[in-house]
Protein backbone atom coordinates (compact mmCIF):
# COMPACT_ATOMS: atom_id res chain seq x y z
CA UNK A 1 0.00 0.00 0.00
CA UNK A 2 1.37 3.55 -0.87
CA UNK A 3 0.76 7.00 -0.99
CA UNK A 4 0.87 9.29 -3.97
CA UNK A 5 0.10 12.77 -4.44
CA UNK A 6 0.31 15.53 -7.41
CA UNK A 7 -1.17 18.80 -8.41
CA UNK A 8 -2.29 21.47 -11.06
CA UNK A 9 -3.99 18.91 -13.27
CA UNK A 10 -5.17 22.09 -14.52
CA UNK A 11 -8.09 20.15 -16.48
CA UNK A 12 -10.09 21.88 -19.06
CA UNK A 13 -12.08 18.31 -20.98
CA UNK A 14 -15.14 21.31 -21.08
CA UNK A 15 -13.55 25.00 -21.03
CA UNK A 16 -11.90 26.58 -23.65
CA UNK A 17 -8.42 27.74 -23.16
CA UNK A 18 -7.15 29.08 -26.54
CA UNK A 19 -6.55 32.12 -24.18
CA UNK A 20 -4.49 30.45 -21.56
CA UNK A 21 -0.51 30.93 -21.65
CA UNK A 22 -0.68 27.12 -20.27
CA UNK A 23 -1.11 26.01 -23.36
CA UNK A 24 1.88 27.56 -25.25
CA UNK A 25 4.57 25.45 -22.66
CA UNK A 26 5.42 22.18 -24.20
CA UNK A 27 5.03 20.43 -20.55
CA UNK A 28 1.25 21.47 -21.06
CA UNK A 29 0.41 19.06 -24.42
CA UNK A 30 -1.24 15.94 -23.67
CA UNK A 31 -0.76 16.26 -19.96
CA UNK A 32 -3.95 14.61 -19.04
CA UNK A 33 -2.97 11.32 -21.09
CA UNK A 34 0.38 11.42 -19.53
CA UNK A 35 -1.23 11.97 -15.93
CA UNK A 36 -3.56 8.53 -17.03
CA UNK A 37 -0.68 6.62 -18.13
CA UNK A 38 1.64 6.90 -15.39
CA UNK A 39 -1.13 6.45 -12.74
CA UNK A 40 -1.87 3.32 -14.29
CA UNK A 41 1.49 2.13 -14.49
CA UNK A 42 2.48 3.35 -11.02
CA UNK A 43 -1.05 3.26 -8.64
CA UNK A 44 -2.55 -0.13 -7.39
CA UNK A 45 -6.40 0.13 -5.94
CA UNK A 46 -5.45 -0.20 -2.53
CA UNK A 47 -3.52 2.72 -3.25
CA UNK A 48 -3.77 6.59 -2.25
CA UNK A 49 -3.65 9.33 -4.55
CA UNK A 50 -4.06 12.86 -2.91
CA UNK A 51 -4.59 15.30 -5.42
CA UNK A 52 -2.97 18.94 -4.54
CA UNK A 53 -5.49 21.28 -5.94
CA UNK A 54 -5.95 23.39 -9.37
CA UNK A 55 -8.28 20.52 -10.47
CA UNK A 56 -10.08 21.92 -13.13
CA UNK A 57 -10.07 25.37 -15.11
CA UNK A 58 -14.51 25.22 -14.83
CA UNK A 59 -15.65 28.17 -13.65
CA UNK A 60 -18.62 26.17 -11.87
CA UNK A 61 -19.88 22.71 -10.76
CA UNK A 62 -20.97 21.99 -14.05
CA UNK A 63 -18.12 23.06 -15.73
CA UNK A 64 -15.90 20.43 -13.93
CA UNK A 65 -18.16 17.27 -14.16
CA UNK A 66 -15.91 15.85 -17.02
CA UNK A 67 -12.60 16.59 -15.04
CA UNK A 68 -13.86 15.35 -11.80
CA UNK A 69 -15.17 11.99 -13.65
CA UNK A 70 -11.54 11.96 -15.62
CA UNK A 71 -9.84 12.85 -11.42
CA UNK A 72 -12.64 9.79 -10.22
CA UNK A 73 -11.74 7.07 -12.66
CA UNK A 74 -7.74 7.45 -11.92
CA UNK A 75 -6.67 4.33 -9.89
CA UNK A 76 -6.79 4.16 -6.04
CA UNK A 77 -8.58 6.19 -3.24
CA UNK A 78 -8.51 9.65 -4.30
CA UNK A 79 -8.36 12.82 -1.73
CA UNK A 80 -8.50 16.68 -3.23
CA UNK A 81 -7.35 19.91 -1.91
CA UNK A 82 -8.94 22.38 -2.76
CA UNK A 83 -6.71 25.34 -5.22
CA UNK A 84 -7.17 28.51 -6.03
CA UNK A 85 -8.70 27.96 -9.19
CA UNK A 86 -11.39 25.25 -7.83
CA UNK A 87 -14.63 27.67 -8.77
CA UNK A 88 -16.74 24.49 -8.40
CA UNK A 89 -15.43 23.95 -4.60
CA UNK A 90 -16.48 26.36 -2.28
CA UNK A 91 -15.32 25.28 1.43
CA UNK A 92 -19.04 25.22 2.53
CA UNK A 93 -19.95 22.63 0.11
CA UNK A 94 -17.18 20.19 1.02
CA UNK A 95 -20.08 18.49 3.16
CA UNK A 96 -22.33 18.36 -0.11
CA UNK A 97 -19.31 17.55 -2.38
CA UNK A 98 -18.53 14.04 -0.17
CA UNK A 99 -22.02 12.75 -0.39
CA UNK A 100 -22.47 13.60 -3.86
CA UNK A 101 -18.84 11.77 -4.75
CA UNK A 102 -19.20 9.09 -2.25
CA UNK A 103 -17.42 6.47 -2.33
CA UNK A 104 -15.30 7.76 -5.62
CA UNK A 105 -13.66 11.33 -4.29
CA UNK A 106 -13.03 12.28 -1.04
CA UNK A 107 -12.68 15.86 -0.81
CA UNK A 108 -10.40 16.95 2.52
CA UNK A 109 -11.66 20.51 4.59
CA UNK A 110 -11.64 20.93 8.12
CA UNK A 111 -11.76 17.20 8.22
CA UNK A 112 -8.82 14.43 8.22
CA UNK A 113 -8.25 11.13 6.00
CA UNK A 114 -6.92 8.26 7.84
CA UNK A 115 -3.71 6.39 5.51
CA UNK A 116 -2.45 3.70 8.19
CA UNK A 117 -1.27 5.04 11.40
CA UNK A 118 -1.06 8.60 9.56
CA UNK A 119 -3.67 11.15 9.18
CA UNK A 120 -3.73 13.49 6.18
CA UNK A 121 -4.47 16.78 7.19
CA UNK A 122 -4.57 20.27 5.04
CA UNK A 123 -6.00 23.29 3.44
CA UNK A 124 -5.91 25.54 0.48
CA UNK A 125 -3.47 27.67 2.53
CA UNK A 126 -2.16 31.08 1.48
CA UNK A 127 0.90 33.01 0.63
CA UNK A 128 2.37 36.45 -0.46
CA UNK A 129 2.59 36.97 -4.20
CA UNK A 130 2.76 40.48 -4.67
CA UNK A 131 3.11 42.96 -6.17
CA UNK A 132 6.71 43.56 -5.83
CA UNK A 133 8.34 46.36 -6.91
CA UNK A 134 11.74 45.43 -8.26
CA UNK A 135 15.03 47.62 -8.82
CA UNK A 136 16.98 47.79 -12.13
CA UNK A 137 18.67 44.01 -11.03
CA UNK A 138 15.73 42.69 -10.42
CA UNK A 139 15.68 42.92 -6.83
CA UNK A 140 12.86 43.36 -4.58
CA UNK A 141 12.59 46.75 -3.14
CA UNK A 142 9.13 46.84 -1.78
CA UNK A 143 5.72 45.51 -2.33
CA UNK A 144 2.05 46.68 -2.40
CA UNK A 145 1.28 47.30 1.44
CA UNK A 146 -2.95 46.67 0.88
CA UNK A 147 -2.80 43.85 -0.53
CA UNK A 148 0.23 42.48 1.67
CA UNK A 149 -2.14 43.12 4.82
CA UNK A 150 -5.25 41.48 2.85
CA UNK A 151 -2.64 38.42 2.40
CA UNK A 152 -2.51 38.04 6.14
CA UNK A 153 -6.28 37.97 6.25
CA UNK A 154 -6.24 34.92 4.26
CA UNK A 155 -3.28 33.48 6.02
CA UNK A 156 -5.12 33.79 9.09
CA UNK A 157 -8.33 32.40 7.51
CA UNK A 158 -6.53 28.96 6.14
CA UNK A 159 -4.68 28.58 9.43
CA UNK A 160 -7.61 28.26 11.70
CA UNK A 161 -8.76 25.88 8.61
CA UNK A 162 -5.93 23.60 8.71
CA UNK A 163 -5.59 24.07 12.79
CA UNK A 164 -9.35 21.99 12.85
CA UNK A 165 -8.02 19.42 10.18
CA UNK A 166 -5.50 18.86 12.69
CA UNK A 167 -7.44 19.11 15.88
CA UNK A 168 -10.24 16.59 14.23
CA UNK A 169 -7.17 14.22 13.70
CA UNK A 170 -6.02 14.49 17.07
CA UNK A 171 -9.36 13.83 19.03
CA UNK A 172 -9.98 10.76 16.64
CA UNK A 173 -6.03 9.67 18.53
CA UNK A 174 -4.00 10.34 15.82
CA UNK A 175 -0.39 11.46 15.99
CA UNK A 176 1.61 11.30 12.87
CA UNK A 177 0.56 13.79 9.91
CA UNK A 178 1.23 14.24 6.94
CA UNK A 179 0.47 18.19 5.79
CA UNK A 180 -1.05 19.06 2.66
CA UNK A 181 -1.41 22.37 1.47
CA UNK A 182 -2.01 23.91 -2.33
CA UNK A 183 -0.13 26.67 -1.79
CA UNK A 184 3.59 27.14 -1.01
CA UNK A 185 3.97 27.07 2.91
CA UNK A 186 6.20 30.11 2.84
CA UNK A 187 6.04 33.04 0.07
CA UNK A 188 9.08 34.04 -1.51
CA UNK A 189 9.98 36.55 0.86
CA UNK A 190 9.89 34.30 3.87
CA UNK A 191 12.07 31.03 4.69
CA UNK A 192 9.18 30.24 7.89
CA UNK A 193 5.34 31.25 8.19
CA UNK A 194 2.37 30.38 10.36
CA UNK A 195 2.34 27.30 8.33
CA UNK A 196 5.55 25.82 8.55
CA UNK A 197 5.15 26.82 12.37
CA UNK A 198 2.06 24.45 12.58
CA UNK A 199 3.50 22.12 11.26
CA UNK A 200 6.58 22.04 13.78
CA UNK A 201 4.50 22.27 16.80
CA UNK A 202 2.44 19.62 15.18
CA UNK A 203 5.12 17.07 14.73
CA UNK A 204 3.77 16.99 10.53
CA UNK A 205 6.92 14.29 9.03
CA UNK A 206 5.53 15.99 5.86
CA UNK A 207 4.41 18.77 4.44
CA UNK A 208 3.54 18.90 0.55
CA UNK A 209 2.03 21.82 -1.80
CA UNK A 210 1.50 22.50 -5.20
CA UNK A 211 0.39 25.89 -6.85
CA UNK A 212 4.13 26.81 -8.27
CA UNK A 213 4.10 26.13 -11.88
CA UNK A 214 6.97 26.95 -14.57
CA UNK A 215 10.85 26.89 -13.63
CA UNK A 216 11.18 30.52 -12.55
CA UNK A 217 8.57 29.26 -9.44
CA UNK A 218 9.79 26.01 -8.63
CA UNK A 219 12.14 27.33 -5.74
CA UNK A 220 9.58 29.84 -4.53
CA UNK A 221 9.42 28.42 -1.23
CA UNK A 222 11.04 25.32 0.66
CA UNK A 223 12.32 22.08 -1.08
CA UNK A 224 13.67 19.14 0.74
CA UNK A 225 14.15 18.98 4.74
CA UNK A 226 14.12 21.88 7.23
CA UNK A 227 13.63 21.30 11.06
CA UNK A 228 12.85 17.50 10.62
CA UNK A 229 10.28 18.38 8.27
CA UNK A 230 10.10 16.95 4.32
CA UNK A 231 8.68 19.51 2.27
CA UNK A 232 8.00 18.71 -1.30
CA UNK A 233 6.47 20.71 -4.29
CA UNK A 234 4.20 18.47 -6.28
CA UNK A 235 2.88 20.72 -8.90
CA UNK A 236 2.05 18.43 -12.27
CA UNK A 237 4.66 20.22 -14.20
CA UNK A 238 7.12 19.95 -11.84
CA UNK A 239 6.78 16.63 -11.67
CA UNK A 240 6.49 16.00 -15.13
CA UNK A 241 2.67 14.17 -14.22
CA UNK A 242 5.04 11.16 -12.59
CA UNK A 243 3.23 11.58 -9.07
CA UNK A 244 5.46 11.20 -6.31
CA UNK A 245 5.47 8.51 -4.28
CA UNK A 246 4.52 10.18 -0.38
CA UNK A 247 5.15 7.04 1.91
CA UNK A 248 5.20 3.19 1.29
FE1 LIG B 1 -2.21 25.90 -10.50
FE1 LIG C 1 -2.85 27.42 -7.67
Amino acid sequence: MSLYAIGDLHLHFQTDLKAKAQLKDRVWKNHEQKVQKYCAEMIQPEDTLVLVGDHSWGRSFEECVQDLQFIAELPGHKILLRGNHDMFWDAKKTQMLNERYAGKLLFLQDNFYPYEDYALVGTKGFCFEGPFYLNRRGQIVGWDEEKAEHAKKLVDRELERLHISFETARAAGYRRYIMFLHYPPTSILEDESPFTAMAEEYGAEQVIYAHSHGESRFHDSILGEKNGIRYSLVSGDYLKWKPMKVLE
